[in-house]
C-alpha cells in the first residue's frame, strides 16, 4: 500500500501526543487515513482544529494511550514526552497488548536507547524513529520516515506507519533511527552552508544568487556529488581506498587555502574555509597528503 491510498480495510486507532507543526500535520494525516484519532497537546487549544475534523480530544496522555494501539509522539524532546507522559501506565485490565509507542521527536541514540527501558517499564512496546521531511510532505510517497527498534513492532504496525509516508525500517538498535536523521541533517547544513558562503562570494562582485544558482547546481551535481559517482566511491570509505592519482590532499588543500584568502580579500566571513582548512592540514598531519581528499574520513571515523 503506498501512503495515502484509499482503503477499506478497518483502521487502527491512533493517538497522537504533541500537536506542534509536525505533530498537527501528522494528525491531520491519520485523519485523512481513517485512523480512528485521539489527540493530546499540553496546550490543549492546539486540538480544537482536528476535533473539528473529527478527532477526540484526550483530556491526559493515559487517556489517548488507553485509546490507541499506536500511540504516535510527536514533541520537542526526549525530556518533553517523559514530561508529557509523567506517570502514564499501560492500562491495567485493557485486555490487548501495548500500545506501541513510536516517538519522532529527534535527539541522540543514547537518549532512544534510554527511552526504550522507560517505555517497557510502563509496558508500552516502543519503536523510535525520525521525520525526514518538512510537514508539507508528510504523507506522499516521498516522505521518508526512519524507524528502529524491535523488527515485529515495525511489522505489526506497518499499515499504520504507512499512513504517514514510506516507513524504512534500519535495524534492532532503537538509537539508529536518530542517529541516522543527524547524520544526514548534518549533511543537509554543510552543504547548505557550502552554497550561501559559495553565494556570498560571488555576490562580492554583485553577482545575484539567482544567477549563481544555476550553474552552481549544474555543476554540483554531476562533478561532485553525481547519484552515480556518490554509491561507487562510497565503499573505498569502507575499505580506507584513497588512491590519489588524480588528484591528491595537498592540491585540495592549495583550493582550500584560495577559498580562505579570497573570503579575506572580498570582506566575507573566514570562519568556515578555516574550519576546512584545519581539518585537511590534520589529516596531511596524519600522513594522509598524497592520497585523495576522502582520506579525511579516516580523521572523522571512531
Ligand atoms: N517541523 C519540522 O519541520 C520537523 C521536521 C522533522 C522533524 N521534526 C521533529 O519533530 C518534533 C516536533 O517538532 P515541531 O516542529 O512540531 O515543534 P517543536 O517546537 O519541536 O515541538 C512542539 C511540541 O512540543 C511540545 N512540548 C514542548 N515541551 C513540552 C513539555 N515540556 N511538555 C509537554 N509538551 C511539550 C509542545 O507543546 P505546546 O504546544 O504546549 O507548546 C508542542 O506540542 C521535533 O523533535 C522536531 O525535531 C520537525
Amino acid at each position: 500500500m503506498t501512503a495515502q491510498q484509499p482503503t477499506t480495510a478497518p483502521r487502527m486507532p491512533v493517538a497522537v501526543v504533541g500537536l506542534g507543526p509536525m505533530g498537527i500535520v501528522l494528525a491531520e494525516t491519520c485523519l485523512r487515513g481513517g485512523h480512528p484519532l485521539t489527540v493530546w497537546n499540553r496546550t490543549a487549544a492546539r486540538a480544537d482544529d482536528l476535533v473539528a475534523r473529527g478527532a477526540r480530544r484526550a483530556g491526559s496522555v493515559a487517556e489517548a494511550v488507553a485509546a490507541a494501539e499506536v500511540v504516535i509522539v510527536c514533541l520537542k524532546d526526549y525530556d518533553a514526552m517523559y514530561a508529557a507522559f509523567g506517570d502514564t501506565t499501560r492500562a491495567a485490565g485493557s485486555g490487548r497488548p501495548g500500545p506501541l509507542v513510536v516517538n519522532l521527536n529527534s535527539g541522540t541514540p543514547q537518549e532512544a536507547r534510554e527511552a526504550v527501558e522507560w517505555a517497557a517499564s510502563r509496558g508500552f512496546g516502543y519503536l523510535d524513529g525520525a521525520i525526514m521531511v518538512p510537514p508539507p510532505l508528510v504523507g506522499s510517497p516521498d516522505a521518508v520516515f526512519l524507524y528502529s527498534g524491535p523488527r515485529e513492532h515495525f511489522d505489526t504496525y506497518t499499515q499504520a506507519l504507512e499512513t504517514l509516508g514510506s516507513p524504512r525500517y534500519l535495524g534492532p538498535d532503537p538509537g539508529l533511527a536518530v542517529l541516522y536523521n543527524t547524520a544526514l541533517l548534518e549533511m543537509m547544513y554543510a552543504t547548505m552552508n557550502g552554497w550561501l558562503h559559495a553565494a556570498a562570494l560571488v555576490g562580492s562582485a554583485g553577482v545575484a544568487a539567482a544567477d549563481f544558482a544555476e550553474l552552481a547546481h549544474g555543476w554540483f551535481t554531476p562533478a561532485v556529488l553525481s547519484p552515480a559517482s556518490f554509491r561507487a566511491d562510497a565503499p573505498d570509505l569502507d575499505r580506507a581506498e584513497y588512491p590519489g592519482d588524480l588528484g591528491t590532499l595537498h592540491m585540495n588543500l592549495n583550493a582550500i587555502e584560495h577559498i580562505l584568502r579570497t573570503s579575506r580579500e572580498v570582506g566575507v566571513p573566514d570562519d568556515q574555509p578555516r574550519l576546512m582548512k584545519e581539518i585537511a592540514e590534520r589529516a596531511i598531519a596524519a600522513g594522509y597528503g598524497e592520497q585523495n581528499y576522502y582520506a579525511i574520513f579516516e580523521t572523522f571515523r571512531t
